[in-house]
This record gives C-alpha cells, structure tokens and sequence, in this order.
C-alpha cells in the first residue's frame, strides 16, 4: 500500500482568530477555518464552533514555507539527521513542506528506493515530504522514480550520485531526455568537476574554498543551458552563488528555467570562512563580499525563483576534521525564516517577495498547486510569524542534529510562532507539539 493512501483519522477543526492574513499581495485582517485539513474559510468573522482555537492577534497568517532543497539524510545517515529531527527543524522553521535530496545511503536511485524511503518517512515526519531522485544512466528507471512520486532528477555535476560519465555531453543529454519523457524538471548542483583545483596541501578552509572559485559555477551554468537549449527539458539550479548565473538563467516562466538561491551565500562571504573555518564550510563556498551584495540585490529584486535552504546536517566531529576531509554542508531550516524576517523588518527585502520566494514559487515550480497560498481550498499548512519578536541564532537549541551554524549570535527580529501542518500545530513558541506522522509523504502530481 502506499503511503498516502492510508486514511487519516477524523481530524480535528482549528480556528485561527483574528489575524493579520497574507493574501496574495496584502493582508486583511479576519479568521481562518481549516476543517480536514484544508482550509475552509477565510472571513473577517468565523463564529462557527471549532475542535481547537488560536487567538492570533498581532500575528501574520502566511502560508506554510515550502523548501526545496533539503538534505534529511535518514536511512544509514540517521547520526546526521533522521526523518523526525530534520521535520522538526522544518517546523520550527515555518516549513510546511520539504523536498528531501538523493545524495543519501543508500541513494535514491531507483523507483523501489525511493518507495523504502517514502515508507519509512511515512511514519516518522511532523511536515510533509517529498523526495527528489538521482539522475540514473537507464531511461526506464527515471520513468519508474517519476511514478514512485519523484519531484525531480538531481543532478549533481561535481561527482554523481549514481556512476555517469558526466564528463560527456553525450551522457547529460540523455539524462535531460529522460527527465523530458518523465515530464519531470532536473534539479542540477552546478559546479563543474573539472574547474575544482585539487592541488597541493590545503591546511585552511580558506584554501578550501580557493580551490571552488566562482568560475566552476559559471562553466557549468553555461554548459547545461547550452544543452538545455537543444532538448527543452525543465532545468532548475540549485543554490546559485554568482549573480551573473541569475542572469544567464533568466525568467523560468518564459524559458524553463529557474534558479535557486539559499540564506547564506546571500547573506554571508568569504569573511566568515576566515572567521569561522569549518562552521562557513559548504559547497557551492561563500564567495566575496561584493558578489554577495549583489547576489541578494538579485533576488530582493525578484530575479531568483526560490530561497531553499540547502539544509545539509553534519557531525560536529565530521565537521572539525582537518579542512580536505571536512564534509560542507551546514543546517539552515532553522534560521532562514528568522534571517530573512529581520531583512525585512530592516527594509532591505519586501515581504510580498518573501512569500513569493519561500512559499509560493517553489510550491508551483514544483507542481504543489494546494499549497504556497493562503485561500479557501488550500491545504491546511500555514504558519502564525510575529514580526516584532526579537531573538538571536542559537544552535544549541535547533531541533536538528547539527548543533553549529556560521549565523550563531546574529541578532534577528521576526520569528515564526506557530506552524500548522494538514490542520493541526505541529510546532507552537519553541516547542514541537506536532507528532511523527502528522507529515504526509508527497507524491509529484497527486494532490496530498
Ligand atoms: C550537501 C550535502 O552535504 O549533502 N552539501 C553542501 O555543502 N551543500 C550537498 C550539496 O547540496 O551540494
Ligand atoms: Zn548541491
Ligand atoms: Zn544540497
Ligand atoms: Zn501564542
């Protein structure tokens, strides 16, 4: 049986009073009833009787975050991030929905692979989940992955998943193909292998990073939208770091094409690798100031797609190794919200675009048409944000495994309050009230 099929016992209705409500481009002041899990009305007065009642007053009502990029790890990574931590860190985050990615142990490289995973996520996550699959040599398999639910093949160009002589255009182009036959986008990591300098001793981060310049990102973007251009498939970049990449890829409702950008290399540079060594430690790296500037510019002013967080957990222990075994990769469900609410309230990000980058846009780039807004119909995930609120990145207290973050000590005003999942308040003023299961496995095309 799959996993969505399994019925949800009568759930309870829930009454959310007086709120400022995020509507498409405005806020009304009124209430919000979500009976069986989707929200039923949305008023200026709800005098109907409910399971449950919150009284929001002097809270913003948004619709629940969707990230796209997330790593949840689980399977034989568990002692980096489990199902159950990494949902709990996307609900105290304001994410209703995730996209788990492929890179895991084992990988999700098959249909049967990613129904295991999907099984046992069933049972274990408080948000709803879905799973991106590796790009995979065999044609028949990529169209298997898309009716196990796949959301999308990755395609990470430093070093694949799954064993395919990227080297090849030959190869890429198969895999664009494939992904067009499975009406399925590719999610591509671009960075290419062959731009990465592994020569000589590296002793720091900072060499580290020397190692991944800018240019790698830039050879990639260009090859694959040449490739892109000859098969039409849908691409999406992953965690771009340079604005000219933005502007190379453009409009994605014009050409295909769409681009992400995360927190991080919007909001911090090479500085903090100097600083912070293993803590500012991931890939793509941070890059120089300057870049970043103009990189959040970019996507303030509405030329990215997406902010997904790239959420990708490790050991402290792995993290600490000396730099060339150091895993990159850092935890971010926890602090993007936060982060990117004091940039509002700091003037320096609208919150329509807000919204639009963490909730509406990747929800409809990757086919979630309940969700990503706040209507009567929608899927009942949403969450209650105070905007006053002010509070400082601590790691000690992230529900997720990892305990470290290159934002630790940055003062932030804008907190999520309450996270509501399928109808019920998965996470409510620092707690997880939420139980493993209230998350629903999503499958690419099937309504939740
Ligand atoms: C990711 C991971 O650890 O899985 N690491 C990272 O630094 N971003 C892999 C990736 O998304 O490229
Ligand atoms: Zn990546
Ligand atoms: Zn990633
Ligand atoms: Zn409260």
């Amino acid at each position: 049986m799959s996993p969505e099929s399994e019925e949800t016992p009568s759930l309870p209705s829930l009454l959310i009073r007086d709120a400022h409500i995020w509507t498409e481009n405005r806020t009304i002041r009124g209430s919000i009833l979500i009976e069986k899990g989707r929200i039923q009305r949305i008023a200026r007065k709800i005098s109907v009787p409910a399971d449950e009642e919150i009284l929001a007053q002097g809270l913003v009502a948004l619709p629940g975050l969707v990230d796209a990029h997330v790593h949840l790890r689980d399977m034989r990574l568990v002692y980096k991030e489990d199902f159950t931590s990494g949902t709990s860190a996307a609900a105290a985050g304001g994410f209703t929905t995730v996209l788990d990615m492929p890179n895991t142990l084992p990988p999700t490289d098959s249909g049967q692979r990613l129904l295991e995973k999907a099984r046992r996520a069933s049972k274990n996550i408080l948000v709803n989940v879905g799973f991106h699959a590796a790009a995979v040599g065999d044609r028949a398999e990529v169209k298997t992955m898309k009716m196990a639910g796949a959301f999308s093949i990755k395609l990470y160009l430093p070093k694949p998943i799954a064993p395919l002589d990227i080297g090849d255009d030959l190869t890429i182009v198969e895999v664009l193909k494939a992904a067009r036959q499975a009406s399925l986008p590719v999610t591509i990591h671009a960075e290419d292998s062959a731009q990465i300098e592994r020569t000589g001793e590296i002793r720091t981060f900072k060499e580290l990073v020397g190692t991944r310049l800018g240019k790698a990102e830039t050879r990639a973007v260009s090859r694959i939208l040449r490739l892109q251009k000859q098969i039409g498939c849908r691409i999406h970049f992953c965690h771009v770091t340079l604005p000219s990449s933005i502007s190379m890829i453009g409009n994605w409702r014009s050409g295909g094409l769409s681009s992400e950008v995360t927190p991080h290399h919007t909001l911090l540079s090479e500085d903090s690798v100097e600083k912070l060594g293993w803590k500012a430690w991931m890939v793509p790296p941070l890059r120089p100031r300057h870049v970043r500037n103009r990189l959040f510019s970019e996507m303030a002013a509405g030329n990215a797609t997406i902010i997904a967080t790239d959420h990708a957990p490790h050991t402290i222990k792995e993290k600490r190794r000396p730099p060339a075994k150091s895993p990159p990769g850092i935890p971010g469900l926890e602090t993007a919200m936060p982060l990117m609410l004091t940039m509002v309230n700091k003037g320096k990000l609208s919150f329509r675009r807000l919204v639009s980058l963490l909730s509406t846009s990747p929800a409809s780039l990757f086919g979630l048409g309940s969700k990503g807004r706040l209507r009567e119909g929608a899927d009942g995930d949403m969450i209650l944000v105070d905007m006053k609120k002010k509070g400082e990145i601590d790691p000690d207290k992230f529900f997720s495994k990892a305990h470290y973050s290159p934002f630790e000590g940055w003062k932030t005003q804008g907190a999520v309050h309450i996270t509501i999942v399928n109808g019920s308040v998965v996470y409510s003023n620092g707690e997880i009230t939420g139980k493993p299961g209230s998350g629903r496995v999503l499958r690419n095309g099937i309504r939740g």
